[in-house]
């Protein structure tokens, strides 16, 4: 290995970063650690980081006590084979998300990443179908401008999100549903709903019968632009899919464990899932780790005397240990550290700052939910590079923020253990880059 190269060179000979056209991408950022709310870069600068990368992280990075309950897991057990083995991280995980999530949600199957956690759900809710010897069921309804992950279920639940196309002739069946969102002072919000409901009332008179699940993210659509909706809307739908016995999915891989304000969206909407998808900020943003959680009555539906029935599916670090323990430690947390109260204080400021920064010419609605505050720059664009997202993210990186705006949609998401100055400091900063980048926009 020659030691004279630099670690960013060494990344850029060997390795293809994920979301990247490799051709035209600046080098990648080296980073060298990271605490709190901020990323030391290896040549010095500090950058608050209010993507929590990539939506995982809740309390803070490198937190000590998610680190100490690490190494502790490390040195006791790293990782055991998960069918016919159990171990303490993944059982006092598992009844710690069971013991805060309503009623029927009791039992927890565990995966690795987002993408799985739908995955399993889709499958799961599938096969519930055919164990009862039902194969009418098969098409999967879910919302318009979901995003759900990258693998093939995922990406046909979430394909109207615009990101699949190459793909699109792989995808199972799906009929999406329209969504209505809504933000702060809009006034066409339940004309827009009636008329969302409308139309899934005729979907569902077309092809109820043939579904074998309904998916959603539940208040908030993530990756098509932080595009919210109104709780009574949501549970409208579901209200609607429960009164046909079609299964309900909650994707709350990015709404789960604070996002929203409330440890989960669902308890915000009121109503509750047949099967619910966590991961991201299940481990606190330390590692990867997902789990499914699924209701008594699609567990029960995979009971039977031989394996015909069960649920052939697994990963080969299904439940890793490490991941687990990191699960319990960031679960601690919320008591410890008041995780929901900090995260209302970021939305009570994040409100504020939206008040101001909507007067801006070209920002169009202002959202925010927990610790999310998002706005729109110009009109309404899916592009997820569109160059204004580009340019607002360049000059908030050259203020020492991480912003990744998708398309012409521009949010903050800081963990919650920022600073007061410092999610002030992020907010100044952006207003400043949305003054400086409105002809790009504003017209
Ligand atoms: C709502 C939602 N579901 C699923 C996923 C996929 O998760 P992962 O990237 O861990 O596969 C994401 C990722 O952003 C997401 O936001």
């Amino acid at each position: 290995m020659k030691t004279s190269e630099s670690i960013v060179d060494i990344d850029r000979k060997y390795i293809w970063h994920p979301f990247t056209q490799e051709r035209t991408a600046p080098p990648p950022l080296h980073v060298a650690s990271a605490q709190g709310a901020t990323l030391r870069l290896a040549d010095g600068r500090e950058i608050l980081d209010m993507a929590c990368s990539w939506w995982v992280n809740v309390h803070g990075h490198s937190h000590p006590k998610i680190a100490a309950a690490l190494a502790r897991q490390a040195a006791t057990l790293e990782h055991v084979i998960f069918a016919g083995f159990t171990h303490e991280p993944a059982a006092r995980l598992a009844e710690a998300i069971v013991n805060a999530l309503p009623r029927p949600l009791s039992r927890v199957f565990y995966s690795d990443n987002g993408s799985t956690a739908v995955e399993v759900a889709l499958k799961m809710a599938w096969q519930y179908w055919r164990n009862q010897g039902d194969t009418r069921r098969r098409l999967f309804f879910a919302l318009e401008g979901g995003y759900h992950g990258d693998t093939f279920g995922a990406m046909a639940v979430g394909r109207s999100s615009g990101y699949y196309a190459p793909f699109e002739e792989l995808l199972c069946e799906v009929r999406h549903l329209p969504f209505a969102p809504t933000w702060m002072g809009d006034e066409g919000c339940e004309e827009r709903e009636a008329r969302a409901l409308a139309g899934i009332d005729a979907l569902l008179d077309a092809h109820g019968h043939e579904a074998a699940a309904f998916l959603a993210e539940p208040l908030v659509q993530g990756a098509s632009g932080m595009n919210m909706c109104r709780p009574q809307f949501l549970r409208a739908v579901v209200e609607r899919m429960q009164a046909r016995d079609i299964p309900v999915i909650f994707d709350e891989v990015m709404t789960g464990f604070g996002r929203t304000g409330t440890l989960f969206a669902l308890e915000q909407a009121g109503v509750v899932p047949d099967l619910l998808c966590l991961s991201k900020g299940i481990t606190g943003g330390f590692l990867p780790l997902a789990a499914t959680v699924a209701s008594q009555r699609i567990y029960d539906a995979f009971l039977g005397e031989d394996f015909h029935s069960a649920f052939a599916h697994g990963h080969s670090f299904t439940a890793n240990p490490l991941g687990c323990a990191a699960g319990v430690a960031s679960f601690a947390l919320f008591e410890e550290e008041g995780t929901l109260e900090r995260i209302g204080r970021i939305n009570a400021a994040n409100r504020n700052w939206l008040a101001e920064v909507a007067r801006l010419p070209g920002v169009t609605r202002p959202r925010a939910l927990g610790s999310i505050a998002a706005v729109t720059l110009g009109g309404d664009t899916s592009d997820y590079h569109a160059g204004v997202g580009a340019a607002v993210k360049a000059k908030c990186f050259e203020r020492g923020l991480l912003i990744r705006p998708m398309g012409n949609v521009v949010y903050l998401m800081p963990p919650a253990c920022i600073d007061p100055q410092d999610l002030r400091r992020a907010q100044d900063g952006l207003t400043a880059v949305l003054r400086e980048t409105a002809p790009l926009y504003a017209f």
